[in-house]
This record gives structure tokens, sequence and C-alpha cells, in this order.
């Protein structure tokens, strides 16, 4: 499906998404949010909120049953299910000495597992012209030092939702992936004052890709990675200051 279709959207509550919610919800499209934290939904709710149209759920879809149940109310919500727009992550930067096994076991079970149960929740509801939309990073292909647990997590979206791609695509389903750089946001902003901002990728230009992705106009792509790396110079600045030796 594409523009006025029905989309899941998991991690709504996180930074890069409103900017996407406005963009799909000015298009006509139907789309449930969700998100562990109810006073971000609530306030998601306010803004785009239209009963029938736009709806909330609080859900954890790092859980199974969470990811159930979102793609059961997206059902009962709207009819159909035409999509899902995975944008839960979490993020760890650390060297290996200092980096312990929940932070491994915490983003992987953010940045890929989360995606495999929330794919497993709203496969067998999409039908031909489907889109399952993920979030990746450079990172994944190009790790740099102390990002070794994050890029790991993000490498294993990927490869999973390349290998999956192959197998929904005789279905008619889109499996794809933006690859963003760091985003601008208010929250990044103040995370990372050292970092040029007027660098990084506008959630506003995440949402046109979202869009494009959920979109017929891009009936062509199929496992493909869609990099939205604004103008940052990506391992200079995250790498911190560079070294004479
Ligand atoms: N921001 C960036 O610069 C950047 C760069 C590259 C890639 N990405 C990727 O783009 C996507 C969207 O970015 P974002 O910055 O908006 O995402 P984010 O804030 O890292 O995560 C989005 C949502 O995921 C949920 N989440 C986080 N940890 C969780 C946990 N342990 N268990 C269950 N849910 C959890 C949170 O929602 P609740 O707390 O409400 O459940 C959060 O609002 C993510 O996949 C991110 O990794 C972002």
């Amino acid at each position: 499906m594409s523009e006025g279709g029905s989309y899941l959207i998991t991690g709504a509550t996180g930074p890069v998404a409103e900017a996407t919610i406005a963009l799909l919800a000015k298009r006509g499209d139907m789309l449930l949010l969700t998100g562990r934290n109810e006073e971000r939904l609530a306030e998601l709710y306010r803004i785009y909120g239209a009963p029938g149209r736009v709806e909330t759920l609080a859900a954890d879809v790092t859980t199974g049953e969470g990811a159930r149940a979102a793609a059961e109310a997206a059902i009962s919500q709207f009819g159909r299910l035409d999509g899902l727009v995975h944008m839960v992550g979490g993020f760890h930067a650390g060297p290996v000495a200092l980096t312990e096994d929940a932070d491994y076991e915490r983003l992987m079970r953010v940045n890929f597992l989360s995606a495999v149960k929330a794919t497993r929740a709203v496969l067998p509801h999409l039908r031909s012209g489907g889109r399952l939309v993920f979030f990746g990073s450079p990172l994944a292909a190009e790790p740099l030092a102390a990002l070794g647990g994050y890029a790991a997590s993000k490498a294993a979206l990927i490869t999973w939702m390349r290998s999956l791609s192959h197998e929904v695509k005789h279905r008619g389903i889109h499996a794809n992936a933006v690859i963003l750089t760091m985003a601008d946001t208010p929250q990044a902003r103040k995370e990372r004052p050292h970092v040029d901002f007027t660098q990084a990728v506008s959630p506003d230009l995440v949402a046109r890709v979202v869009a494009f992705l959920t979109g017929t106009a891009s009936d062509g792509l199929y496992g493909s990675l869609v990099p939205v790396m604004g103008l940052f110079g990506f391992s200079s600045a995250l790498a911190g200051p560079g070294r004479a030796d």
C-alpha cells in the first residue's frame, strides 16, 4: 500500500519520529503510534490524534506480547495494516573494557530483536504492496572505536532485514532501511554539545524519506539501504579530537 495507508509506527515517542508522524498524518494515512512512554503518547495524541485515524497505544514492542498487541490494535482500529515504520532504537558508547553484558543485551534487544518481534507481529496482516521500514546507521558498515555494541546491533538489523526482504518480496512486500547519521533533535543537541549540528540531519528530511519508502515512488525498492546522511562529517565528529600519531 502507500499514501492513505494504515501504518504502525513503533518507537513513536522518540525524537526522530514526530516529523514522520506529522507528514504521514497530513498525507492522510491511518497511524497507530506506539511506545512505552505514556506521557509522550498523550502529548502526540493531543497534537495529531484523530479518532479512528491517528491513535496511540502504550506497548513495548521489544516483547512478543507487546508487538502482537500493537499489530492487533492497528487491525482493530483501522481494519487493515499496510506497513510498519519501526523507529525503536537505543545507543551506547564505550570501549569494550567498559561495556557490560547488559549493555550489549539491551542494544541487541532494542535495535535488532525489537524489529524481529514487530515484523513477526505485522507480517501475517500485510498484503501485496506492504511496507517495512527500519532504521540503521552507517556505523554498521564503518564501525568506529568505542561504538562496537551499537554498530554490531545495527549490523544485525540490516543483515536480517536484507534476508527478510528476499523472503517477503515475492509476496510484494517491500522491506527497506533508512541509514541515518545523526539527527538534529533538541535531545541530541543537549547530550552532545561538542557536535556541529548544522551538519546533522533534520527529522523533517527523514520524514520525507519515510514517506517515499511508504509510497508508490519506492515500488522498485526491495532490501534497499537509503542513506540520509546530511552534511555530517561522520567519523571525525563522532571519534572526537584527532591524534597526530
Ligand atoms: N537519533 C539519531 O541521531 C539516530 C541516528 C542513527 C539511527 N537512528 C535510529 O533511528 C530510529 C529513531 O531514532 P530516535 O533517536 O528517535 O530513537 P530512540 O530515541 O533511540 O528510540 C525510539 C524509542 O525506542 C523506545 N525504546 C528505547 N529503548 C527501549 C527499550 N529498552 N525497550 C523498549 N523500547 C525502547 C523508546 O520508546 P519508549 O520509551 O516510549 O518505549 C524510544 O522513544 C532508531 O532506530 C535509532 O536507532 C537514530
